[in-house]
């Protein structure tokens, strides 16, 4: 995908599983990358993915012109007191549970921007959310870089919790639904391998079909089952066994707990952030 903000030299501090996604997928849209690390084998992935792998954060800091930090809650105050002040860049954070507030006092950098990618950044189809100051000149260029790892939309910062359960988790829900839809197939007859295929086809169709028209979801379903038929048996089934309820829940669930992650590592991070 070309970028409008054009070729920048970007640094990822913190290059492991969703670092290095974003590696690829930046030097994919034709950025020039600065990705660190603290073990061998995190730098070595990041050269073989073609970025300039170093442990220097801060070297990395001072060189880029747009800087991402993507290292877990926990190992983020050794890293803020190695870059603290260095930050005159457009500054996009992905730890999950740590505010932009509490991002901009620590690092003194401001605005400073929150995203949320998912673990489809790994095929470049993330469904990133992104935080901060829109009406600032730096959210554009925060906006065409993140662009890079697949959809982006900007949200309210509350709503992030929600994001996390609704798209940072979806991706699992979905992958059990597939694996027991097949396994549902397979008990009719259907090989597995053949049956997983084509749950992922008709997956995929359906996204589509509802994107393209675009319908209310219960549309499609009232076009497809028809009066005594064979989808309302299996309707039936679903509604009586509690299944709508259960996704729901679900998301409310995994809403709280993402809040309680949250709330629980302000206050480990209080103090120590500074
Ligand atoms: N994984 C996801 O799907 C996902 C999605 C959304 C958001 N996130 C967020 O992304 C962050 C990273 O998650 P992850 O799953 O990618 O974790 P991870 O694989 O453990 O990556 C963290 C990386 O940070 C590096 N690191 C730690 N301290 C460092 C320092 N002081 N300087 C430079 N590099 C340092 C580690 O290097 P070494 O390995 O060399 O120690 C490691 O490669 C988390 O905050 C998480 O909330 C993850």
């Amino acid at each position: 995908m070309a970028s409008i903000a054009g070729s920048m030299r970007i640094a990822v501090l913190g290059a492991g599983k969703i670092g290095s996604s974003m590696v690829r997928s930046f030097i994919s849209c034709g950025h020039e990358v600065i990705a660190t690390g603290r073990s061998q084998a995190t730098l070595e992935r990041a050269s073989r993915l073609g970025a300039l792998a170093t442990r220097d954060n801060a070297f990395a800091v001072q060189r880029a012109e747009l800087v991402v930090i993507s290292v877990k809650p926990r190992q983020l105050p050794a890293l803020v007191s190695e870059i603290r002040g260095l930050l005159k860049s457009p500054t996009v954070s992905v730890v999950a549970g740590v505010s932009t507030r509490v991002l901009e006092g620590s690092l003194r950098v401001s605005p400073a921007y929150r995203a949320m990618p998912n673990i489809n950044a790994e095929i470049g189809r993330s469904t990133t959310a992104l935080a901060g100051r829109r009406e600032h000149e730096w959210s554009r260029t925060v906006e065409e870089v993140m662009s890079c790892l697949g959809s982006l939309f900007w949200i309210e910062e509350e709503w992030m919790d929600a994001w996390t359960a609704l798209v940072g988790s979806m991706p699992a829900f979905l992958a059990l639904i597939v694996d027991y839809i097949a396994l549902g197939g397979v008990y009719v007859g259907i090989p597995r391998e053949l049956a997983v295929r084509a749950v992922l086809d008709v997956m995929r169709s359906t996204a589509e079909h509802l994107l393209q028209r675009p319908i209310h979801p219960q549309q499609l379903r009232d076009e497809v089952t028809t009066p005594a038929g064979v989808t309302v048996e299996g309707l039936r089934i679903l509604e009586a066994r509690g299944v709508p309820a259960a996704l729901i829940e679900a998301i409310e669930a995994s809403t709280h707990k993402s809040r309680k992650i949250g709330l629980t590592l302000m206050e480990e991070l209080k103090g120590v952030l500074g």
